[in-house]
């Protein structure tokens, strides 16, 4: 098929929620995607964040193979062994002591939010049942993680919303002092927030959040969907700040390229989660949690947090030299391989333009440009990003 007969089909048959888009992709290599007529491009954005470990890398393919070949689904009502093994891995490598498995970032945190408010008011206070979360913040769109979202633009039209959710300042404590009190449930927060621009928490911050929820026992939620899993250059986002959560959600990169949520958290708090309370048909389906295995074998035995770090330095290096370069660039900022770049200008154009130069990546913010390389991108395909953004900056 030709792209543009691609864009017809969605034109007519898809509900237009992603607005309009250019490019029709038809297959994928480590960094490289190719669209329907052999055009390639680097991607830098990953599927928003997913495809950590580049496009079909061998090991998830492999993965995928051996395990569609053997079981494909059997739902939760029967043990299977890639599932029991994945919750063993992400346990054994995190604060957590018992994971719940589902099929989205929002699902994760919809899991979270029922279960900080199950276990605060059967443990601490009936009265506690609301929930704190921050401006700018980036939760999904279900109707529970959309009211988590501190950004009016994704609430507009389906008003009302659920009840039960304040907003602080992020990076400002105070502000959340004069928001918790008796009937806060939990609190949830990104440690580095990504749909609004990838900025990460101050340390005085986070380590703040966790002294108040324990003081004034409420339940702590990292929110790591989009920062976990190496990104950030460790292997969870929260070990850059010493501080641990009480539940964690990730997502995005989990399953190799399959959709997963998991939902971790402490042993006291998953108790509240009990037989019948919460669950789904497809949570932890066997495939996807083969490709995860091996995503997670990668991620916590082969290094690849640390190989992160390395290519987040060096990346940020290669921006801050753009920088110099082009004084349309007024900041780089970000944690590790999170990294964004915010312009003196509105960037969404810039980044068609860059798409028609071959990189792929992602406006946000209004004025900024981020960019989600796979984890293992190579050095000289950071070189070929920073050269055609070198010619598209004016
Ligand atoms: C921090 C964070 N939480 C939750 C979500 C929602 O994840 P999903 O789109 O898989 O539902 C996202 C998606 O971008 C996210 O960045």
């Amino acid at each position: 098929m030709k792209s543009e007969e691609v864009v017809a089909l969605n034109d007519k048959f898809l509900m237009n929620t992603f607005g309009q888009r250019q490019i029709a992709l038809k297959r994928g290599q480590g960094t490289r995607v190719w669209d329907q007529e052999g055009r390639s491009y680097l991607d830098f954005l990953t599927g928003i964040s997913v495809n950590a470990l580049g496009h079909c890398h061998p090991k998830i393919v492999e993965a995928i193979r051996r395990q569609a070949g053997e079981l494909i689904h059997c739902t939760n009502l029967y043990y299977v062994e890639p599932t029991m093994k994945l919750a063993k891995v992400l346990v054994e490598h995190s604060f957590a002591d018992r994971a719940f498995f589902s099929n989205s970032g929002a699902e994760a945190n919809e899991a979270a939010l029922k279960l900080a408010r199950k276990y605060a008011k059967e443990n601490v206070d009936p009265k506690r049942t609301d929930f704190l979360t921050f401006k700018n913040s980036f939760h999904g769109r279900t109707f529970a993680t959309v009211a988590a979202t501190g950004q009016e633009k994704y609430q507009h039209g389906f008003e009302p919303m659920m009840p039960g959710f304040s907003y602080a300042e992020y990076n400002d404590l105070a502000s959340v002092q004069a928001l918790a009190n008796e009937t806060t449930a939990a609190i949830m927060v990104e440690p580095v927030q990504g749909e609004s621009g990838f900025f990460p928490a101050a340390p005085e911050f986070l380590a703040g959040l966790r002294r108040l929820c324990d003081e004034k026992k409420i339940v702590l939620v990292f929110d790591e969907v989009q920062c976990g899993l190496g990104r950030t250059g460790r292997n969870f986002a929260y070990e850059h700040y010493g501080v641990e959560p009480d539940i964690m959600t990730l997502a995005k990169s989990l399953g190799g390229g399959l959709p997963m949520g998991a939902t971790l958290a402490r042993e006291h708090i998953a108790a509240a989660f009990t037989p019948g309370t919460h669950g789904g048909t497809m949570g932890g389906n066997p495939v996807i949690a083969a490709a995860a295995l091996a995503f997670c074998e990668e991620l916590f035995e082969h290094g690849l947090a640390e190989t992160a770090r390395r290519n987040g330095e060096l990346w940020r290096a290669k921006l801050e030299a753009l920088r110099k370069r082009h004084a349309c660039i007024q900041e780089v900022r970000g944690l590790g391989l999170m990294l964004a770049i915010r312009l003196d200008r509105p960037s969404a154009d810039l980044v068609k333009t860059l798409e028609r130069q071959g990189l792929l990546a992602s406006a946000v913010a209004g004025d900024s440009i981020r960019f989600h390389p796979p984890l293992n991108v190579l050095e000289s395909e950071l070189d070929e990003a920073a050269e055609i953004l070198d010619q598209v900056l004016p």
